[in-house]
């Protein structure tokens, strides 16, 4: 059976957050599975780098309203995955963010460039690609993919059947009605059964509405997307089509993640197992070292590796992060995203020098140490699709405290359960609820025993790939 897998990131080159990671490893892990999976992405200058030579092996002539034509250049992931590189250098030749010009804001012509790919994707399914390989299924992946769908709809030869996977149903992809002419969609698809939304086009719709089977990344986010609290506008849509729609639950990377091994974690830093975690003690204290903290081992340090967005609720962090130093505790924040949260968190290490740590930007090495050194993790999220840095914390034997919501409900059990437990859950998204979360956590972290339990039931559950890529592949088979 032939995938063609749809994304805009693909870590280690591309990553703006969990998808770029996805993208690197369902792929391989199906691929394990004796699937035939090509990764379809845009030739971004990081992947020109690493990748100069990449012969063409394919060129789609124009595909209609003002997508232009382009090349499909081939390539090999080192861990053996084809990639199928979009050459189109006017829409993916340019630095920084996939999404964001230098000023932060959305590329005025995203609609084009993310339509591009969504269209080549389509193409590659139907009867006019003249690449010599010829997938079955088009998985695609959140907005930036999620007209493909619609494209192998409403043009003809259409020969693929299409996946869709929700990683975010926040981003929607919408863009003005003109946008469906420009995008050489015709008229009948501008349509409350098509691809309008509210007087919008909208490319996360399209995928919903057209893809043959909807994927989301954790069971417990399958349904809440199907609430209209929490369907951000997709719920109806959602509810019917929810004999459609599954819940997979991420894996995560285990090689990248593990902190036996990790690469990150070089002199000064160490590894460590569940059989080894003193290390873990000695890798606080270099991060406080380095981080300018006090070198101490009598109060925890908690962590965050985050976008700061609402999504992620770091408000409510920031709003008692004083109270939290008070307890006493340190803290470490990792993270890039909007201008308020960056200054809160600016302002909190300015005031506490000493306690309280705070890098702005974004550092593959650093969430790492900040994994291997912090005692308890923080993910406060208001909704989070799946989390993967929840799933990193428990590996790395630091238990997280996150509300009970989507994947972050499906993956940590609260310390109250005696047996299960790997970290601390609230429900209410108030500052209260997570300080009393914290609190918790803080004082079970005072207990050596206890703490070992919590730290090895997370340590020791299975986060791989394996069962994840079986699920897939039996959404595949059955379309
Ligand atoms: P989301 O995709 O919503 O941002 P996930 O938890 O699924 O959330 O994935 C986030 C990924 O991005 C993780 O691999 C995390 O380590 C990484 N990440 C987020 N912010 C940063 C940062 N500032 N520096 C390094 N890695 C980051
Ligand atoms: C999104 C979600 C995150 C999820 C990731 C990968 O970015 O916000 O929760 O883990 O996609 O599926």
């Amino acid at each position: 059976m032939k995938i063609l897998f749809a994304t805009s990131e693909i870590a280690p080159w591309v990553k703006t957050g969990g998808l770029g990671d996805i993208a690197a490893a369902l792929p391989p892990a199906l691929r394990a599975r004796g699937l035939d999976v090509r990764v379809l992405v845009p030739y971004y200058p990081a992947l020109r780098e690493a990748f100069p030579d990449a012969p063409e092996v394919a060129h789609a002539g124009h595909l209609g309203g003002l997508l232009p034509g382009a090349a499909l250049r081939q390539a090999t992931a080192p861990d053996g995955t084809p990639l199928l590189l979009l050459d189109f250098p006017g829409y993916f030749n340019r630095p920084g963010n996939p999404y964001l010009g230098a000023d932060g804001r959305d590329w005025p012509d995203n609609h084009l460039r993310f339509g591009l790919l969504s269209r080549i994707a389509a193409w590659l399914g139907s009867e006019s690609s003249t690449l010599d390989w010829q997938p079955d299924i088009v998985h695609c992946n959140d907005w930036q993919t999620g007209l493909a769908p619609a494209y192998l709809q409403y043009l003809p030869g259409a020969r693929a059947k299409t996946v869709m996977t929700v990683h975010n149903l926040a981003f929607q992809g919408l863009f003005d009605h003109a946008s469906l002419y420009e995008l050489g969609l015709p008229d009948e698809a501008w349509h409350l059964h098509g691809v309008e939304y509210y007087g919008h086009l909208s490319f996360l719709k399209a995928g919903l509405r057209h893809a043959a089977a909807l994927t989301t990344v954790s069971p417990t986010y399958a349904l809440e997307i199907q609430t209209d609290e929490e369907g951000m506008g997709m719920a109806g849509l959602l509810r019917h089509r929810a004999d459609r729609l599954t819940g997979i639950l991420n894996g995560i990377d285990t090689e990248v993640w593990n902190p036996a091994t990790d690469v990150f974690l070089k002199e000064p830093y160490r590894h460590y197992r569940v059989t080894a975690l003193a290390a873990k003690r000695e890798n606080k204290a270099v991060l406080q070292r380095l981080a300018g903290l006090a070198v101490r081992d009598d109060r925890p340090l908690f962590g965050v590796v985050s976008r700061l967005t609402h999504q992620k609720g770091l408000d409510l962090l920031a709003e008692i992060a004083a109270t939290v130093l008070d307890l006493p505790a340190q803290l470490v924040v990792l993270g890039n995203g909007e201008a308020s949260l960056e200054a809160a968190f600016r302002a909190l290490a300015h005031d506490r020098p000493g306690e309280c740590a705070v890098t702005i930007g974004f550092s593959e090495a650093q969430a790492h140490r900040i994994e291997a050194a912090a005692d308890i993790f923080l993910m406060p999220s208001r909704f989070e699709p799946c989390g993967l840095n929840q799933m990193y914390s428990l590996r790395y034997g630091t238990p997280p405290v996150v509300r009970a919501t989507g994947g972050l409900a499906d993956t940590v059990v609260d310390a109250a359960d005696e047996r299960h437990g790997n970290g601390f859950v609230f429900r209410p998204a108030t500052a209260e609820a997570l300080l009393d979360a914290i609190r918790r956590a803080a004082s079970a972290w005072r207990d050596n025993k206890r703490w070992r339990q919590l730290q090895k039931a997370g340590m020791t559950r299975d986060f791989g790939w394996l069962e994840p890529a079986r699920r897939y592949e039996d959404i595949y088979r059955a379309l």
